[in-house]
């Protein structure tokens, strides 16, 4: 089993899509470990997206994530990474698959819905931007008595 990060961004939030994605994601057999609605900071996000640093989309791309909350998640099942960017779609929606995330979700190759992770390395690096490890459970259902 791997996990890997999901973000529902800011456009996707604020139109009311995150339940049409996340339906999207555990059809698709994934696990939610975890989930938290936040918001990025400059800083953070400046972070989060450092190898873009020095593009011309940037300064646009941390506006726009610091814009208005996100909700991240940590998604599990097996080959997660590959599996997850398949079902995503590319950047730019145009480009899109039918049935992909991005294709039924995105506005623009910006405002695309979501992020996953790009390989496993990124997955590693980006989880604790948003969860401690103690937050990031396999939880299995029990069946506590009622206490009367
Ligand atoms: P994502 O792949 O999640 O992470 C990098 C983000 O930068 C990408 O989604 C887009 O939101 C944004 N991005 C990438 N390429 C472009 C582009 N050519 N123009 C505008 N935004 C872009």
């Amino acid at each position: 089993m791997e996990k890997t990060l999901f973000i529902i961004k800011p456009d996707a939030v604020c139109e009311n899509n995150t339940a049409g994605i996340l339906a999207l994601v555990t059809t698709a057999g994934f696990s939610i470990r975890a989930i938290k609605m936040t918001r990025f900071n400059w800083a953070k996000a400046s972070k989060f997206y450092a190898e873009h640093k020095g593009k011309a989309f940037y300064a646009p791309l941390i506006k726009f994530m610091t814009s208005n909350p996100v909700i991240a998640v940590v998604l599990e099942r097996e080959n997660a990474v590959k599996k997850l960017r398949e079902i995503v779609g590319k950047t730019n929606p145009a480009e899109a698959a039918r049935g992909t995330i991005r294709k039924k979700y995105a506005r623009d190759g910006r405002h695309n819905a979501v992020h996953a992770s790009d390989s496993l390395s990124s997955a590693k690096r980006e989880i604790p931007f948003f969860f401690k490890a103690s937050e990031i459970k396999d939880w299995k259902y029990i069946d506590y008595p009622v206490i009367k």
